[in-house]
Protein backbone atom coordinates (compact mmCIF):
# COMPACT_ATOMS: atom_id res chain seq x y z
CA UNK A 1 0.00 0.00 0.00
CA UNK A 2 1.38 3.00 -1.23
CA UNK A 3 0.30 6.82 -1.65
CA UNK A 4 0.73 8.20 -5.07
CA UNK A 5 3.57 10.21 -4.27
CA UNK A 6 5.36 12.41 -6.91
CA UNK A 7 9.14 11.11 -7.14
CA UNK A 8 10.40 14.97 -7.91
CA UNK A 9 8.69 18.13 -5.78
CA UNK A 10 6.20 18.91 -8.67
CA UNK A 11 5.91 22.44 -6.98
CA UNK A 12 8.65 23.44 -8.56
CA UNK A 13 7.68 22.55 -11.49
CA UNK A 14 4.32 22.94 -11.60
CA UNK A 15 5.04 26.84 -11.63
CA UNK A 16 6.36 26.55 -15.09
CA UNK A 17 4.12 26.49 -18.11
CA UNK A 18 3.32 22.66 -18.95
CA UNK A 19 5.58 22.86 -22.44
CA UNK A 20 3.64 19.80 -23.71
CA UNK A 21 -0.24 19.87 -22.33
CA UNK A 22 -2.19 16.32 -23.29
CA UNK A 23 -5.72 16.07 -23.52
CA UNK A 24 -5.64 12.27 -23.14
CA UNK A 25 -5.19 9.31 -25.59
CA UNK A 26 -6.45 9.91 -28.98
CA UNK A 27 -5.93 6.38 -30.74
CA UNK A 28 -4.17 3.10 -30.83
CA UNK A 29 -2.81 1.96 -33.95
CA UNK A 30 -2.12 -1.22 -33.62
CA UNK A 31 -0.01 -3.24 -36.88
CA UNK A 32 -1.38 -6.65 -37.56
CA UNK A 33 -1.70 -9.53 -39.78
CA UNK A 34 -5.17 -9.28 -40.51
CA UNK A 35 -6.91 -5.87 -39.64
CA UNK A 36 -10.63 -7.06 -40.97
CA UNK A 37 -10.19 -10.24 -38.56
CA UNK A 38 -8.60 -7.99 -35.85
CA UNK A 39 -11.46 -5.05 -36.09
CA UNK A 40 -14.28 -8.43 -35.99
CA UNK A 41 -12.09 -9.57 -32.67
CA UNK A 42 -12.25 -5.98 -31.25
CA UNK A 43 -16.08 -6.03 -32.04
CA UNK A 44 -16.97 -9.48 -31.23
CA UNK A 45 -15.03 -10.20 -28.21
CA UNK A 46 -14.49 -6.50 -26.53
CA UNK A 47 -17.46 -4.86 -28.06
CA UNK A 48 -15.92 -2.26 -29.75
CA UNK A 49 -18.22 -0.30 -32.19
CA UNK A 50 -17.16 -0.17 -36.26
CA UNK A 51 -16.18 3.82 -36.70
CA UNK A 52 -14.51 3.86 -39.85
CA UNK A 53 -12.31 2.58 -42.74
CA UNK A 54 -9.45 3.42 -45.35
CA UNK A 55 -7.88 0.93 -47.81
CA UNK A 56 -8.30 0.29 -51.14
CA UNK A 57 -11.55 2.17 -51.57
CA UNK A 58 -10.00 5.64 -50.63
CA UNK A 59 -7.53 5.69 -52.91
CA UNK A 60 -4.86 3.68 -50.24
CA UNK A 61 -2.45 1.86 -52.25
CA UNK A 62 -0.37 0.13 -49.60
CA UNK A 63 -2.27 -0.59 -46.30
CA UNK A 64 -5.85 -0.67 -45.13
CA UNK A 65 -7.20 0.19 -41.63
CA UNK A 66 -10.12 0.33 -39.59
CA UNK A 67 -10.77 2.28 -36.86
CA UNK A 68 -13.13 1.15 -34.01
CA UNK A 69 -14.19 2.87 -30.85
CA UNK A 70 -15.94 2.20 -27.00
CA UNK A 71 -16.69 5.19 -25.08
CA UNK A 72 -12.95 7.19 -25.68
CA UNK A 73 -11.08 4.13 -26.21
CA UNK A 74 -10.31 4.30 -30.29
CA UNK A 75 -8.19 1.53 -31.76
CA UNK A 76 -6.81 2.05 -35.62
CA UNK A 77 -6.11 -1.84 -37.19
CA UNK A 78 -3.32 -1.55 -39.78
CA UNK A 79 -2.48 -3.98 -41.96
CA UNK A 80 0.01 -3.58 -45.43
CA UNK A 81 -2.04 -4.70 -48.45
CA UNK A 82 1.39 -6.01 -50.41
CA UNK A 83 4.70 -7.15 -49.45
CA UNK A 84 8.31 -5.29 -48.58
CA UNK A 85 6.61 -2.66 -46.54
CA UNK A 86 7.58 -0.80 -43.29
CA UNK A 87 4.18 -2.37 -41.71
CA UNK A 88 5.24 -5.91 -43.15
CA UNK A 89 8.59 -5.50 -41.95
CA UNK A 90 7.68 -4.17 -38.13
CA UNK A 91 4.86 -7.25 -38.73
CA UNK A 92 7.45 -9.43 -39.39
CA UNK A 93 9.74 -7.97 -36.25
CA UNK A 94 7.00 -8.01 -33.65
CA UNK A 95 4.09 -9.90 -34.61
CA UNK A 96 1.04 -8.05 -34.00
CA UNK A 97 1.40 -5.09 -31.60
CA UNK A 98 0.79 -1.59 -30.71
CA UNK A 99 2.97 0.90 -33.38
CA UNK A 100 1.47 4.18 -32.69
CA UNK A 101 0.63 5.50 -29.19
CA UNK A 102 -1.35 8.75 -30.40
CA UNK A 103 -2.13 11.78 -28.15
CA UNK A 104 -4.56 14.67 -28.25
CA UNK A 105 -3.08 18.36 -28.19
CA UNK A 106 -4.27 21.97 -29.44
CA UNK A 107 -1.30 22.13 -30.99
CA UNK A 108 0.45 19.27 -32.99
CA UNK A 109 2.94 21.82 -34.34
CA UNK A 110 4.07 23.08 -31.19
CA UNK A 111 4.01 19.79 -29.23
CA UNK A 112 6.71 18.77 -32.58
CA UNK A 113 8.73 21.77 -31.38
CA UNK A 114 9.15 21.37 -27.96
CA UNK A 115 9.84 17.94 -27.65
CA UNK A 116 12.15 18.02 -30.83
CA UNK A 117 14.36 20.51 -29.07
CA UNK A 118 14.29 18.45 -25.77
CA UNK A 119 16.35 15.12 -27.91
CA UNK A 120 13.51 13.89 -29.28
CA UNK A 121 13.63 11.76 -32.90
CA UNK A 122 11.42 13.28 -35.44
CA UNK A 123 8.69 10.25 -36.99
CA UNK A 124 6.51 12.68 -38.65
CA UNK A 125 6.88 16.27 -39.59
CA UNK A 126 4.12 18.41 -39.12
CA UNK A 127 1.61 17.56 -41.55
CA UNK A 128 -1.83 19.56 -42.42
CA UNK A 129 -4.71 17.26 -43.45
CA UNK A 130 -7.68 18.54 -44.79
CA UNK A 131 -10.91 17.01 -46.38
CA UNK A 132 -14.62 18.11 -46.51
CA UNK A 133 -15.08 18.11 -42.80
CA UNK A 134 -11.94 20.27 -41.70
CA UNK A 135 -8.65 19.59 -41.12
CA UNK A 136 -5.75 17.79 -38.21
CA UNK A 137 -2.76 18.36 -38.14
CA UNK A 138 0.02 15.78 -37.17
CA UNK A 139 3.26 15.37 -35.83
CA UNK A 140 5.51 12.45 -34.75
CA UNK A 141 8.23 11.51 -32.84
CA UNK A 142 10.12 7.48 -31.54
CA UNK A 143 9.76 6.41 -28.05
CA UNK A 144 11.59 2.68 -27.24
CA UNK A 145 11.91 0.46 -29.46
CA UNK A 146 9.63 0.80 -32.59
CA UNK A 147 6.85 2.79 -31.14
CA UNK A 148 6.19 6.11 -32.28
CA UNK A 149 3.93 8.75 -30.31
CA UNK A 150 1.43 10.88 -32.81
CA UNK A 151 0.56 14.13 -31.67
CA UNK A 152 -3.01 14.71 -33.04
CA UNK A 153 -4.49 18.15 -33.35
CA UNK A 154 -8.22 17.66 -34.43
CA UNK A 155 -10.20 21.01 -33.27
CA UNK A 156 -10.85 22.47 -36.84
CA UNK A 157 -12.19 18.65 -37.89
CA UNK A 158 -15.71 17.10 -37.36
CA UNK A 159 -15.39 13.76 -39.21
CA UNK A 160 -15.31 10.25 -37.99
CA UNK A 161 -11.78 10.42 -37.51
CA UNK A 162 -9.20 11.72 -39.77
CA UNK A 163 -8.94 12.84 -43.10
CA UNK A 164 -8.65 9.94 -45.80
CA UNK A 165 -10.74 7.90 -43.84
CA UNK A 166 -14.79 7.26 -44.50
CA UNK A 167 -17.28 6.31 -42.09
CA UNK A 168 -17.49 2.20 -41.47
CA UNK A 169 -20.96 1.35 -40.86
CA UNK A 170 -21.79 -2.25 -40.83
CA UNK A 171 -24.75 -3.88 -40.03
CA UNK A 172 -23.24 -5.90 -37.34
CA UNK A 173 -22.99 -4.12 -34.01
CA UNK A 174 -22.09 -6.42 -30.78
CA UNK A 175 -23.32 -4.19 -27.39
CA UNK A 176 -20.35 -2.80 -25.48
CA UNK A 177 -19.33 -4.05 -22.44
CA UNK A 178 -18.81 -0.84 -20.62
CA UNK A 179 -15.26 -0.06 -21.27
CA UNK A 180 -14.52 3.59 -20.89
CA UNK A 181 -11.30 5.19 -21.30
CA UNK A 182 -7.59 4.68 -21.67
CA UNK A 183 -6.31 4.44 -17.81
CA UNK A 184 -2.34 3.44 -18.69
CA UNK A 185 -0.61 1.90 -21.13
CA UNK A 186 2.85 0.21 -19.73
CA UNK A 187 6.11 -0.33 -22.03
CA UNK A 188 8.28 -2.74 -21.31
CA UNK A 189 11.80 -1.76 -22.26
CA UNK A 190 15.55 -3.54 -22.20
CA UNK A 191 18.29 -4.43 -19.83
CA UNK A 192 18.66 -1.66 -17.66
CA UNK A 193 17.13 0.99 -19.54
CA UNK A 194 14.17 1.88 -17.60
CA UNK A 195 16.06 4.71 -16.33
CA UNK A 196 16.99 6.04 -19.76
CA UNK A 197 13.36 6.30 -20.82
CA UNK A 198 12.02 7.70 -17.51
CA UNK A 199 14.72 10.20 -18.52
CA UNK A 200 13.42 10.82 -22.01
CA UNK A 201 9.50 11.00 -20.34
CA UNK A 202 10.44 13.82 -17.93
CA UNK A 203 13.39 15.66 -20.44
CA UNK A 204 11.60 15.36 -23.76
CA UNK A 205 7.74 15.06 -22.73
CA UNK A 206 7.35 16.83 -19.17
CA UNK A 207 6.29 13.84 -17.37
CA UNK A 208 6.70 13.30 -13.49
CA UNK A 209 7.12 10.20 -12.04
CA UNK A 210 4.50 8.76 -9.59
CA UNK A 211 5.13 5.82 -8.08
CA UNK A 212 8.19 3.74 -8.11
CA UNK A 213 8.54 0.27 -6.83
CA UNK A 214 11.99 -1.90 -6.96
CA UNK A 215 13.02 -5.61 -7.52
CA UNK A 216 12.35 -6.35 -3.84
CA UNK A 217 8.71 -5.41 -4.18
CA UNK A 218 7.85 -6.88 -6.89
CA UNK A 219 10.00 -10.26 -7.36
CA UNK A 220 8.92 -13.45 -7.23
CA UNK A 221 10.53 -16.99 -7.34
CA UNK A 222 11.40 -16.82 -10.29
CA UNK A 223 11.19 -13.68 -12.07
CA UNK A 224 12.01 -10.07 -11.37
CA UNK A 225 11.45 -6.63 -12.97
CA UNK A 226 11.57 -2.82 -12.66
CA UNK A 227 8.65 -0.93 -12.68
CA UNK A 228 8.58 3.28 -12.51
CA UNK A 229 5.31 5.22 -13.87
CA UNK A 230 5.34 8.30 -15.46
CA UNK A 231 2.33 11.02 -15.93
CA UNK A 232 1.75 14.03 -17.75
CA UNK A 233 1.21 16.93 -15.68
CA UNK A 234 -2.82 16.31 -15.74
CA UNK A 235 -2.74 12.92 -15.11
CA UNK A 236 -4.89 12.24 -18.18
CA UNK A 237 -1.53 9.90 -19.60
CA UNK A 238 -0.01 7.67 -17.72
CA UNK A 239 2.90 5.61 -19.13
CA UNK A 240 4.25 2.69 -16.47
CA UNK A 241 7.67 1.37 -17.77
CA UNK A 242 9.50 -1.66 -16.92
CA UNK A 243 12.59 -3.40 -17.03
CA UNK A 244 13.68 -6.81 -16.33
CA UNK A 245 15.69 -7.58 -13.37
CA UNK A 246 17.62 -10.68 -12.73
CA UNK A 247 15.52 -14.06 -10.78
CA UNK A 248 15.95 -17.19 -10.53
CA UNK A 249 14.67 -17.81 -14.16
CA UNK A 250 13.64 -15.11 -17.23
CA UNK A 251 11.83 -12.60 -16.05
CA UNK A 252 8.53 -12.54 -17.93
CA UNK A 253 9.90 -8.78 -19.12
CA UNK A 254 12.70 -10.95 -21.18
CA UNK A 255 10.31 -13.38 -22.40
CA UNK A 256 8.60 -10.36 -23.75
CA UNK A 257 11.13 -8.49 -25.47
CA UNK A 258 12.64 -11.65 -27.04
CA UNK A 259 9.00 -12.62 -28.62
CA UNK A 260 8.71 -8.99 -29.60
CA UNK A 261 11.98 -8.58 -30.76
CA UNK A 262 12.59 -5.12 -28.59
CA UNK A 263 11.27 -2.68 -26.48
CA UNK A 264 7.41 -2.39 -27.31
CA UNK A 265 3.95 -1.82 -25.40
CA UNK A 266 3.03 -4.79 -22.97
CA UNK A 267 -0.70 -4.00 -21.72
CA UNK A 268 -3.18 -1.47 -22.58
CA UNK A 269 -5.02 -1.09 -19.15
CA UNK A 270 -8.60 0.14 -19.54
CA UNK A 271 -11.18 1.09 -17.21
CA UNK A 272 -14.89 0.30 -16.43
CA UNK A 273 -17.27 1.67 -14.07
CA UNK A 274 -18.60 -1.95 -13.33
CA UNK A 275 -15.97 -4.52 -13.24
CA UNK A 276 -17.94 -7.54 -12.43
CA UNK A 277 -20.44 -6.28 -14.88
CA UNK A 278 -17.74 -6.01 -18.00
CA UNK A 279 -15.86 -9.44 -16.92
CA UNK A 280 -18.80 -11.23 -17.24
CA UNK A 281 -19.05 -9.65 -20.68
CA UNK A 282 -15.89 -10.49 -21.79
CA UNK A 283 -15.91 -13.85 -20.71
CA UNK A 284 -19.03 -14.65 -22.19
CA UNK A 285 -17.58 -13.21 -25.71
CA UNK A 286 -14.46 -15.45 -25.21
CA UNK A 287 -12.17 -13.39 -23.68
CA UNK A 288 -9.63 -15.14 -21.66
CA UNK A 289 -8.27 -13.87 -18.18
CA UNK A 290 -5.10 -14.90 -16.36
CA UNK A 291 -6.43 -16.68 -13.07
CA UNK A 292 -5.05 -16.34 -9.30
CA UNK A 293 -4.80 -19.40 -6.94
CA UNK A 294 -8.23 -19.42 -4.64
CA UNK A 295 -5.71 -18.62 -1.96
CA UNK A 296 -5.30 -15.51 -3.22
CA UNK A 297 -9.10 -14.76 -1.58
CA UNK A 298 -8.46 -16.66 1.80
CA UNK A 299 -7.41 -13.28 3.67
CA UNK A 300 -8.78 -10.50 1.25
CA UNK A 301 -10.68 -8.76 3.34
CA UNK A 302 -7.95 -8.37 6.17
CA UNK A 303 -5.91 -6.88 3.38
CA UNK A 304 -8.13 -4.41 1.73
CA UNK A 305 -10.74 -3.81 4.10
CA UNK A 306 -14.11 -3.16 3.12
CA UNK A 307 -14.85 -3.51 -0.14
CA UNK A 308 -18.31 -2.83 -2.18
CA UNK A 309 -18.15 -6.21 -3.97
CA UNK A 310 -18.82 -10.03 -3.14
CA UNK A 311 -15.48 -11.48 -2.46
CA UNK A 312 -17.24 -14.79 -4.11
CA UNK A 313 -18.02 -13.19 -7.19
CA UNK A 314 -14.71 -11.47 -7.43
CA UNK A 315 -13.16 -15.25 -6.75
CA UNK A 316 -15.30 -17.21 -9.36
CA UNK A 317 -13.96 -14.23 -11.95
CA UNK A 318 -10.26 -14.04 -10.92
CA UNK A 319 -10.72 -10.56 -10.13
CA UNK A 320 -8.39 -8.78 -8.11
CA UNK A 321 -8.34 -6.31 -5.57
CA UNK A 322 -5.52 -3.62 -4.15
CA UNK A 323 -5.81 -0.56 -1.73
CA UNK A 324 -3.84 2.61 -1.26
CA UNK A 325 -4.07 5.45 0.94
CA UNK A 326 -6.88 7.11 -1.57
CA UNK A 327 -9.36 4.01 -1.96
CA UNK A 328 -9.13 0.80 -3.71
CA UNK A 329 -9.11 -0.37 -7.16
CA UNK A 330 -9.91 -3.89 -8.87
CA UNK A 331 -8.51 -5.60 -11.78
CA UNK A 332 -7.70 -8.51 -14.02
CA UNK A 333 -5.44 -9.42 -17.02
CA UNK A 334 -6.50 -11.05 -20.36
CA UNK A 335 -3.89 -13.68 -21.63
CA UNK A 336 -2.20 -12.46 -24.51
CA UNK A 337 -4.34 -11.68 -27.66
CA UNK A 338 -1.87 -12.40 -30.03
CA UNK A 339 0.64 -15.79 -30.74
CA UNK A 340 3.50 -14.46 -29.47
CA UNK A 341 3.43 -13.90 -25.41
CA UNK A 342 2.89 -10.17 -25.52
CA UNK A 343 0.50 -7.79 -26.02
CA UNK A 344 -2.94 -8.20 -23.27
CA UNK A 345 -5.42 -6.00 -21.55
CA UNK A 346 -5.82 -5.31 -18.33
CA UNK A 347 -9.24 -4.35 -17.06
CA UNK A 348 -9.08 -1.50 -13.91
CA UNK A 349 -11.94 -0.17 -11.83
CA UNK A 350 -10.56 2.66 -10.34
CA UNK A 351 -12.96 2.99 -6.40
CA UNK A 352 -10.33 5.98 -5.00
CA UNK A 353 -7.18 4.52 -5.52
CA UNK A 354 -4.62 6.06 -8.05
CA UNK A 355 -2.15 3.70 -8.19
CA UNK A 356 -1.40 0.60 -10.51
CA UNK A 357 -2.10 -2.41 -8.33
CA UNK A 358 0.97 -2.96 -6.67
CA UNK A 359 0.17 -5.22 -3.76
CA UNK A 360 -0.82 -7.69 -6.68
CA UNK A 361 1.66 -7.84 -8.79
CA UNK A 362 3.56 -11.10 -6.64
CA UNK A 363 0.02 -12.60 -7.46
CA UNK A 364 -0.09 -11.30 -10.84
CA UNK A 365 3.63 -12.79 -11.79
CA UNK A 366 3.06 -16.10 -10.28
CA UNK A 367 -0.22 -16.58 -12.62
CA UNK A 368 2.22 -15.46 -15.73
CA UNK A 369 4.68 -17.61 -14.67
CA UNK A 370 2.32 -20.70 -14.70
CA UNK A 371 1.30 -19.51 -18.19
CA UNK A 372 5.51 -19.36 -19.08
CA UNK A 373 6.02 -22.80 -17.94
CA UNK A 374 3.22 -24.07 -19.53
CA UNK A 375 4.80 -22.30 -22.89
CA UNK A 376 8.13 -24.62 -22.10
CA UNK A 377 9.69 -20.05 -21.80
CA UNK A 378 10.45 -19.77 -17.73
FE1 LIG B 1 -1.37 -2.06 -15.56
Amino acid sequence: METLELKQPIGAESATEDFLPLNGTDYIELYVGNARQSAHYFQTAFGFQPVAHAGLSTGLRDRESYVVQQDKIRLVLTSPLHGDTDIGRHLDQHGDGVRVVALWVDDARRAFDETISRGATPYMEPKREQDEHGYVVRSGIYTYGDTVHVFVERTGYEGVFLPGYEPWSPTYHPAGVGLKYVDHMVGNVGWHEMNQWMTFYHDVMGFQQLVSFDDKDISTDYTALMSKVMSNGNGRVKFPINEPAEGKKKSQIEEYLDFYGGPGIQHIAVATDHIVETVLALRDRGVEFLTVPTTYYENLSDRIGKIDEEIDMLRSLGILVDRDDEGYLLQIFTKPICPRPTLFFEIIQRKGARSFGKGNFKALFEAIEREQALRGTL
